[in-house]
């Protein structure tokens, strides 16, 4: 069992408000990820929960004990930092037996519970290695490993596959959510990766200027951004800037800087008057590009019930990334950028006249103070 609930946390440094008012509660077992640009107070908030730093406000209960006034080493959580600080001059058998020696355990019961860890860790065979010498995955698993051997019900990890290169760090994220898996603990991860945070999470909090903004699944805040933050933080996206023209039962008409006007389908009353400046996202996922044909020129298609709106563009650039390719359009004065996997590029190039079409369901809509219009 080890739930942990934050109420009203705050952190001041200062005039500095490092974290503001971030409540949540943190399932026994669960892997949260805490998501947010460098600065956004991750960091202070995970050391809040370890006990390297004391609140100014707010309630830290693990397993419904108050351990806020609580000293570090009385809380039974342990944490991964970015830098892995292996001790140099222990082996790596040593530097895992390290936190078990604190604790008073036998030589001989350390030695047996830090060759398990070290096994599960996939670092069997390294027992006598000197950790210098070790590859970044390496160290990041022997520090894993000495986090791991002290049995702690919450362990929490600060950014601790920054350090390892693009592969490196995607194989890990997927060998940390089994080891999460296999030992049944509490996990706090910050990270600043979107990728990495959708990899591992059961739940993702995301943090911006020290507060939380949005917690949920990662399909529902992916889905369903809180606000315009959120939007533009977990992917890229074109963000359209509009202004409300006129509304209907069915529809918020809106004039924008793709000077088209686009029709957003809506299901309920809206008090968006005409004026309201909005702004738009266009996922590149929503948008299909297609060369233009002559008879689909500029058409938009509202009449028979259909939410499509097509605009016609042309291909600026066409950028190789890997798995998917990325045509950057402009469709008059604004660009915008649309996808398709590599493989299904067909013979589009730099030049060419296209269409871009999308389903004008699948549009999100902001206000100028970043909050999203439920449409
Ligand atoms: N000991 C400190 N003294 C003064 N200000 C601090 C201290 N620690 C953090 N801050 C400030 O608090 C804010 C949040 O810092 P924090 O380290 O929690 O951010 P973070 O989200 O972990 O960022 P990063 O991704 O860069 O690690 C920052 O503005 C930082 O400068
Ligand atoms: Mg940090």
């Amino acid at each position: 069992m080890s739930e942990i609930t934050l109420q009203g946390l705050e952190k001041r440094y200062g005039e500095t408000t490092a974290v503001e008012d971030v409540s949540i509660e943190i399932a026994d077992g669960e892997l949260l990820c805490l998501l947010g640009p460098s600065g956004s107070g991750k960091s202070t908030t995970l050391r809040m929960i370890a006990g390297l730093e004391s609140p100014t406000e707010g309630t830290i209960h693990i397993d419904g004990e108050d351990v806020t006034d609580q000293p570090a080493y009385d809380r039974n959580t342990s944490t991964v930092f970015q830098d892995w600080a292996l001790f140099p001059h222990k082996t790596v058998l040593e530097n895992v037996a390290f936190g078990l020696k604190m604790r008073g355990v036998s030589a001989e019961r350390r030695e047996e519970r830090a060759r398990e860890m070290l096994e599960r860790v996939q670092m069997a065979g390294h027992e006598d290695d000197d950790p210098t010498n070790l590859s970044g995955g390496q160290k990041q698993r022997v520090a894993l490993a000495r986090s791991l051997a002290v049995n702690p019900d919450v362990l929490l990890l600060d950014e601790p596959l920054s350090n390892l290169d693009k592969r490196l760090r995607e194989d890990m994220q997927i060998e940390l959510r089994e080891i999460h898996e296999d030992v049944e603990e509490t996990f706090v991860h910050v990270t600043h990766d979107q990728d990495e945070a959708f990899t591992l999470a059961d739940r993702i909090g995301i943090m911006n200027e020290g507060k939380l903004i949005q917690v949920g699944d990662p399909d529902e805040v992916y889905e369903n951004p809180k606000n315009r933050f959120i939007e533009g933080f977990l992917g890229d996206t074109n963000f359209v800037d509009a202004t409300v023209t006129r509304t209907a039962v069915d529809a918020v008409h809106v004039d924008t800087e793709l000077d088209h006007e686009l029709v957003l389908p809506t299901d309920r009353d809206h008090d968006l008057e005409a004026g309201t400046e909005l702004t738009l996202s266009l996922r590149p996922e929503i948008l299909s590009i297609t060369q233009a044909s002559a008879e689909a020129d500029d058409q938009r298609v509202v009449a028979d019930g259909s939410t499509t709106t097509a605009v016609p563009g042309r291909i600026d650039n066409v950028i190789y990334r890997g798995s998917t390719v990325r045509y950057s359009v402009s469709v008059n004065e604004t660009s915008l950028f649309a996808e398709r996997n590599a493989g299904e590029t067909g013979d589009l190039s730099a030049g060419d006249e296209v269409n871009l079409e999308w389903d004008g369901e699948e549009v999100l809509a902001f206000r100028t103070d970043g909050s999203r219009v439920s449409l």
